[in-house]
């Protein structure tokens, strides 16, 4: 139970709840009455936290939120009605669902900027971008009519931070204001949610209905040091802790679309429990994967231990080539005679069904992936194609050439959990 909420927070309760006092009912029937009516603010909260004789009057258990001490503007501030504060007072939820849908290979969702919102699709980055929407003052940007764009002159809550931003992504960079104002995701607003409200953009989103993007994943202190929205919703007391969740729907089931689930895990799009391990590199949410093998262990990958990281921007599993022509071998796969930016392996279509499942073994625990998710069906010209997600990579001179990328092919047979506040990452069965 949370009893106070963020200092701030409930200055703003204080305030608007005055006006109702007088109609909020009473304790309910079983508790003890105990009439708070005219207590000082400034000796309330805190000091109410530690008497153990409130606690025990209000039949509370010990571990009550114990949020920021309340600013100095306590001591001068109304007198308030305990009662009032205690209907009123929302508690940080423990989860949100967003829905999410896919263009491009990109996931996005809606948000809210500005009072009254602005609707934007931002697709959600789980490592460290910061925030940035299109500004209405953009111009270089194709298909400009077709995307939303923020106007911070019809928002009462703009602040204007007076500085300006530059972001460098592999495929292009996008640049312009810092901007500050209220930002709601599922029904969260956050408070002067800083943000870069891009002038100068990237034609990345050109050809898609994505008009930003909001980083949840570890700050970069290098980059700036504007706090994610995700820390904002923790700081300002609207959930409980810096985690998330991604389920990713099947592809062609348009019937069920994929979620983000902030504050937690959501139960729908899961079997079992997790499984989890901790990051292995700050800020990135690679880990350390003990092997890859078929059948139960009779071929083995990546033996003795290799890299892994989940990718969220991208869609298959990349790994070392000699390892997963091998892997690809074993699971008979022929080299395909398409060609991109890995190497690429074929099934013959009507084995696919017959396929073994892949076991990743992370953290001493055996989650394996079904044909259904690794095999991906590519139709062109009437005919279909059966390529494997598992792609080789020949050139190492970018990344540690242990690395496997995990991409949506993963997510999609496991639910992933990100918790920023533990530096480990969950899988558990996707639900599908
Ligand atoms: C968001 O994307 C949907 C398509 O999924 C589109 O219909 C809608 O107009 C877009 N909304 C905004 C605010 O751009
Ligand atoms: C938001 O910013 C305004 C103006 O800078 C300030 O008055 C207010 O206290 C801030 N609120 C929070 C929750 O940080
Ligand atoms: C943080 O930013 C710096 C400079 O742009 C970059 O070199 C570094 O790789 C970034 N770190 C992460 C974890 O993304
Ligand atoms: C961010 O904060 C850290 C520590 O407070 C500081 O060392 C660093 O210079 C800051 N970075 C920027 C870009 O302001
Ligand atoms: C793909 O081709 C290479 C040589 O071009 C060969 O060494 C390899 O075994 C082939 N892989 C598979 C899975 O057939
Ligand atoms: C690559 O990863 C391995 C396994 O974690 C590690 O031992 C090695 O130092 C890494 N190499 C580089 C260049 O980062």
């Amino acid at each position: 139970m949370h009893l106070f909420p963020d200092a701030v927070l409930f200055i703003t309760l204080v305030s608007t709840c005055a006006a109702s006092l007088l109609s909020i009912p009473l304790i309910g029937a079983n508790r003890p009455s105990v009439n708070f009516k005219r207590f000082q603010p400034h000796r309330a909260p805190h000091r109410l936290r530690a008497s153990t004789r409130v606690k025990k009057l209000l039949g509370l258990r010990n571990n009550i939120h114990r949020g920021p001490k309340p600013p100095d503007s306590w001591k001068t501030g109304p007198i308030v009605d305990f009662e009032c504060m205690r209907k009123a007072e929302k508690p940080p939820v423990s989860r949100q669902d967003i829905e999410l849908q896919r263009q491009n290979n990109m996931h996005y969702g809606k948000i809210n900027v500005g009072t009254p919102g602005q609707e934007f699709n931002v697709t959600f980055d789980i490592g460290p971008s910061p925030m940035w929407i299109l500004s209405i003052q953009s111009t270089l940007v194709l298909n400009w009519e077709k995307h939303q764009k923020y106007n911070f002159e019809s928002s009462s809550t703009y602040i204007n931070k007076g500085k300006f931003f530059q972001l460098k992504y592999s495929f292009g960079e996008v640049g312009g204001y810092i901007s500050q104002d209220s930002v709601s995701v599922a029904g969260l607003t956050v408070v002067n949610q800083t943000f870069g409200e891009a002038i100068a953009n990237l034609d990345v989103f050109a050809d898609t209905v994505i008009d930003g993007v909001v980083g949840l994943g570890f700050r970069n202190i290098s980059h700036n040091n504007e706090t994610n929205l995700l820390d904002n919703m923790v700081s300002q007391g609207l959930l409980e802790a810096p985690v998330f969740s991604i389920y990713i729907s099947r592809l062609g089931r348009s019937d069920r679309p994929s979620y983000l689930t902030l504050g937690g895990a959501n139960p729908d799009f899961f079997t079992g429990g997790f499984t989890f391990v901790d990051l292995t590199v700050p800020h990135r949410w690679q880990f350390q994967m003990d092997r890859i093998q078929l059948f139960g262990g009779k071929y083995i990958f990546g033996n003795g231990g290799c890299q892994a990281e989940i990718r969220f921007s991208s869609s298959m599993l990349v790994g070392p080539y000699a390892d997963v022509d091998r892997l690809n071998a074993k699971l008979g796969a022929k080299n395909s005679s398409l060609s991109g930016p890995y190497v690429l392996y074929e099934f013959d279509c009507s084995e696919v069904d017959n396929l073994p499942g892949v076991e990743f073994i992370i953290n001493g625990k055996k989650l394996s992936l079904s044909s259904k998710d690794y095999v991906v069906k590519w139709f062109q010209e009437g005919s279909i194609t059966c390529l494997s997600a598992f792609r080789g990579r020949k050139d190492f001179t970018e990344v540690n050439e242990s690395l496997w990328t995990l991409g949506h092919v993963f997510m999609r047979g496991f639910y992933t959990y990100f918790d920023k506040a533990n530096s480990r990452v969950g899988f558990a069965k996707a639900k599908h």
